[in-house]
This record gives structure tokens, C-alpha cells and sequence, in this order.
């Protein structure tokens, strides 16, 4: 049985100045998810905000997918977990000890979720299917919204859904829109992430409904 599509707006593509009423307004308009993109400065060449900007302005009853860019995810295992975060997603890239970082997560009382960068090979998850809980497989290079969708990216996302098989989410993060969301969906992609394609539209219910009809 496979999971059923998350939609997930990410918030970095809202307009800062509204946050609370941006936040509000993709969950009244249909968002399963909030996708929280926090950046270091280093890992990233962007900074973006933290947990304490989500804690006062971003919070709603929306999960909260936060995605680490960041060189020292660990730093953040106890701020999310009393933001309430719903998954703590670290860059493969930065992690040493990622079996462990991964096994900190869910102890933590998250999802446990490790991001790809576009030229990570996926071969790592072999070893680490059962301790994983979402794949987060980058389909732009990390940093910025609002960038073009690799599609080079489509066969990473099948290879990956056939190693890890029908348990793990898979999210595709980067240039995801109505214009690739039905690829995306039948490689095994089961969470868009979507910036642009939601908040740069006016109408972010028709935007939310556009990419669910892809599951
Ligand atoms: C990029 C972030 C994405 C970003 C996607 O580094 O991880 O979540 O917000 O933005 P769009 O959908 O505009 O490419
Ligand atoms: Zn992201």
C-alpha cells in the first residue's frame, strides 16, 4: 500500500512581512504540510530564519517539515523538538555519524528524513531502510527558491522508491509545479514540496489543487 500525496508549501517563498496570514492562508487553502527551510549561512550560501522566527509567526496546525541546510543539523534536535516539529530532515552531506544523527530524530519524537543533494548518489540508503523515515531528494542544488527543476533527478527518485520500497516517504524539493508533479508522483515522489508554485500564485488553493491532482 503506498502513501497518500502530502502537498507542502514551502515557506520561504512566502512574503516575510505577513507570516502568520501567509501561513494561515495555505492551510485554509488545502495544504497537508508547511515546509521549513532553515539555512546556515554555510552549508548553504543563504540564510534564511530559525526556529524561533517559525516559533512566533509560522506556527499554525500545520505538521512542520523543517529541512536542515545547515553543517551542524545535530544543534537543532532539541529546538524542534519543542517547536513541535512533525520531521527533522538532515543533509546527507553533513552528517558524519548520519545512522546515529537519524536514531536522535525519531528519539527526539520526529520523522526521521535525510536530504540528497542533486549530486549524491543514493547508494548510502541501502544500509539505512529501516532507519529512515522520509528521503528528501533535492531536484535543484540547495539555497534558493525559485530555481529551475532538474530533471535528471526523475530516475534518482524511481532507483530510490525500488531500494527503499513503499514505507519511507519521498519528497521532491526544488522547480516542483503542475508542469512536473505527475512525473514526480509516478517515480514514487509521495511529498511536493512546492515554493513558487504556491505562494508566487494568487490563488494558492487552485496552486494546492493543481499539484494534488498528480497523485
Ligand atoms: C531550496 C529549498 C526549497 C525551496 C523550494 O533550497 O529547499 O524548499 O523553498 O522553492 P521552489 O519551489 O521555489 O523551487
Ligand atoms: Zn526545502
Amino acid at each position: 500500500m503506498s502513501n497518500s500525496l502530502v502537498v507542502a508549501p514551502s515557506l520561504l517563498a512566502a512574503d516575510f512581512t505577513r507570516l502568520a496570514e501567509e501561513v494561515e492562508a495555505v492551510q485554509k487553502a488545502g495544504a497537508d504540510w508547511l515546509h521549513i527551510d532553515i539555512m546556515d549561512g554555510h552549508f548553504v550560501p543563504n540564510l534564511s530564519f530559525g526556529p524561533l522566527v517559525v516559533d512566533k509567526f509560522g506556527k499554525g496546525p500545520l505538521p512542520l517539515d523543517v529541512h536542515l541546510m545547515v553543517t551542524n543539523p545535530n544543534d537543532f534536535l532539541e529546538p524542534l523538538q519543542k517547536l513541535g516539529a512533525h520531521s527533522m530532515i538532515v543533509h546527507e552531506e553533513a552528517c558524519v555519524h548520519l545512522q546515529r544523527q537519524l536514531h536522535a530524530i525519531r528519539q527526539h519524537g520526529m520523522l526521521a528524513g535525510v536530504a540528497l543533494n542533486p549530486s549524491t548518489p543514493p547508494e548510502f540508503l541501502e544500509y539505512l531502510k529501516e532507519d529512515v523515515d522520509l528521503v528528501l531528494v533535492m531536484t535543484v542544488n540547495p539555497g534558493f527558491g525559485g530555481q529551475a527543476f532538474l530533471s535528471s533527478m526523475l530516475p534518482k527518485i524511481r532507483r530510490i522508491r525500488e531500494m527503499v520500497g513503499p514505507r519511507p516517504r519521498i519528497s521532491a524539493d526544488g522547480g516542483v509545479g503542475a508542469d512536473n508533479a505527475v512525473e514526480l508522483v509516478r517515480a514514487g515522489a509521495d511529498v511536493l514540496v512546492a515554493g513558487s508554485s504556491v505562494f508566487g500564485k494568487k490563488d494558492y488553493a487552485a496552486a494546492i489543487s493543481a499539484l494534488r491532482s498528480a497523485g
